[in-house]
């Protein structure tokens, strides 16, 4: 359960993030997939993340304090064709930096919208996750977009996919919808039995 939520602070480069020992769960995906919607669904507050109808909304590095015990991490997405170069090389550095300095990382989810098939931008982010050997799960957002017959097939198809890929075995898999709070719960009680292991 979320009781408490506040923003802390919002960074351009990792060694400015905090610097308490805090466990946290970063969210990630292409542009406008809805990393910060889902943070405001799991929060309960649509005002916590800035959302935006527009991709490229989400442009630093965002901390938000749950619970006075861990954080959820808000960054920007990848993929978003309609930037300048300069302005893409600094996201792929703020991106890159994160991942690869951030010791309080314990969990990323990786959002993929549920409606289009794999994309090789997200299986190339999910790729060297997994070669990085950080820990991941993935989120299908806007499942209210779609129908169930839908969601099932494109749920394994994608599965399928990732076993392609030469996993040994599929990351959890979770379905979420902002708009009607669907696998909010789900996704709660995994970040609460990582931080019950800690
Ligand atoms: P950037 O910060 O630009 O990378 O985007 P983001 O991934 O944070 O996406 P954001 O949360 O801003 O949402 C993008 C758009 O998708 C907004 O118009 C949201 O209202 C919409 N959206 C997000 N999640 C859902 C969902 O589960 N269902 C539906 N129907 N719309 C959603
Ligand atoms: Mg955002």
């Amino acid at each position: 359960m979320i009781h408490s939520a506040r923003f802390l602070v919002s960074n351009s480069t990792v060694d400015q993030c905090p610097k308490s020992s805090l466990p946290e769960y970063a969210f990630i995906g292409r542009s406008n997939v809805g990393k910060s919607s889902l943070i405001n669904a799991l929060t309960n507050n649509k005002k916590l993340a800035k959302t935006s109808g527009t991709p490229g909304k989400t442009k630093l590095i965002n901390h938000f304090l749950i619970n006075e015990a861990w954080c959820l991490v808000d960054l920007p997405g990848y993929g978003y064709a309609k930037i300048s170069k300069q302005e893409r090389k600094e996201l792929k550095t703020l991106i890159q930096g994160y991942f690869a300095n951030r010791k309080q990382l314990v969990n990323t989810f990786v959002l993929i919208d549920s409606r289009h098939e794999p994309q090789k931008i997200d299986i190339d982010f999910i790729n060297a996750l997994g070669t990085q050997q950080h820990p991941f799960s993935i989120v299908f957002t806007k499942i209210d977009k779609l129908s169930i017959t839908q969601r099932q097939n494109n749920m394994s198809v994608y599965k399928s996919h990732l076993l392609e890929q030469g996993w040994e075995s599929v990351p959890p898999l979770f379905e979420s919808s902002a708009k009607n709070g669907e696998g909010k719960k789900e996704i709660l009680n995994y970040i609460e039995s990582i931080n019950s292991n800690l």
